[in-house]
């Protein structure tokens, strides 16, 4: 039976004059010991971004910061006009706005089977169990992904769990998706088939972490985190280069040490 239900609750209409709207605005983060981000100030309001960086950079603190999962100690963040340490209204409205994929699928999938946890996305936003079920099911048939419905997450591979973390966001329609490092667990023809699904994915804003540089060269912007600082920022070809030129030079400079 298809879904018979009330059309979705469509994230608050965005000014079409400014449709992506991220602002870190003298931004502190601190985790554990860490002063992870010192006064941080970013916009970010393209269609598609790139976030690359050494392990520790700060992407995935990044992402926890735009999604409201931590707030900043100083400084604010506002998300398509949500403060995200706002009222509980402007922090249900931020998770219709953003929706973020964990670097870890297993940080982020909650449910037994593979609908329930598409299902769960819909539920969040006031569906009724039944209608998301049953949406979840047509969603992942659409898909070619019927036989996926039941299955138990527990015993699928870590690359398709990752899938069911994407298709979960996806199925909520958020205006803008965080993907910390999406690529890392899929085979290559996964590789390919993500990033064909991300270019045709034209309505929605979508910032992606990666270390693997092909996969982001071709974006209008990408942010090379160092340290908590963005120590470039421009149009992939460019960033990507600088920074794969930069880590040639340390691995360079390293085998020289080692030999010295
Ligand atoms: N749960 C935590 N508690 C304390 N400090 C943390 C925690 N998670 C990360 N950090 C610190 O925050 C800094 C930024 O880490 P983050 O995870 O944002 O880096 P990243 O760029 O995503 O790295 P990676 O490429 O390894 O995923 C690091 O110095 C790290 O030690
Ligand atoms: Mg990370």
């Amino acid at each position: 039976m298809g879904y018979s239900g009330d059309p979705l609750p469509q994230p608050t209409p965005i000014d079409p004059l400014v449709p992506y709207s991220i602002r870190l605005e003298s931004v502190t983060l601190v985790r554990g010991e860490q002063r992870v981000f010192d006064g941080l100030t970013l916009s970010l309001d393209e269609a598609r971004i790139g976030l690359v960086g050494d392990n520790g950079a700060g992407k995935s603190s990044l992402f926890r910061l735009i999604s409201g999962l931590d707030q900043p100690q100083q400084g604010r963040v506002v998300v398509h006009g949500c403060d995200t340490r706002g009222t509980q209204a402007d922090r249900r409205q931020l998770s219709q706005h953003v929706g973020l994929m964990f670097q870890n699928p297993d940080d982020q999938i909650i449910f037994p089977t593979v609908a329930e946890e598409l299902a769960f996305s819909l539920t969040a936003r006031g569906e009724t169990r039944q209608a998301a079920r049953e949406r979840a099911r047509e969603f992942l048939a659409e898909r070619g992904l019927a036989a996926w419905a039941g299955r138990a997450i527990g015993e699928l591979s870590q690359g398709q769990r990752q899938q069911v973390c994407l298709l979960a966001l996806q199925i909520g329609r958020p205006a803008t998706l965080l993907l910390d490092e999406p690529f890392a667990s899929l085979d290559l023809l996964s590789q390919a088939r993500l990033a064909t699904q991300l270019e045709e994915a034209t309505s929605q804003q979508i910032v992606v972490s990666t270390h693997l540089l092909e996969h982001v060269y071709d974006f209008e912007r990408v942010l090379w985190l160092e340290q908590g600082q963005v120590r470039a920022d421009g149009p992939g070809h460019e960033v990507c280069e600088a920074y794969a030129e930069n880590v040639r030079q340390r691995a360079a400079a390293e085998r020289g040490a080692g030999r010295a």
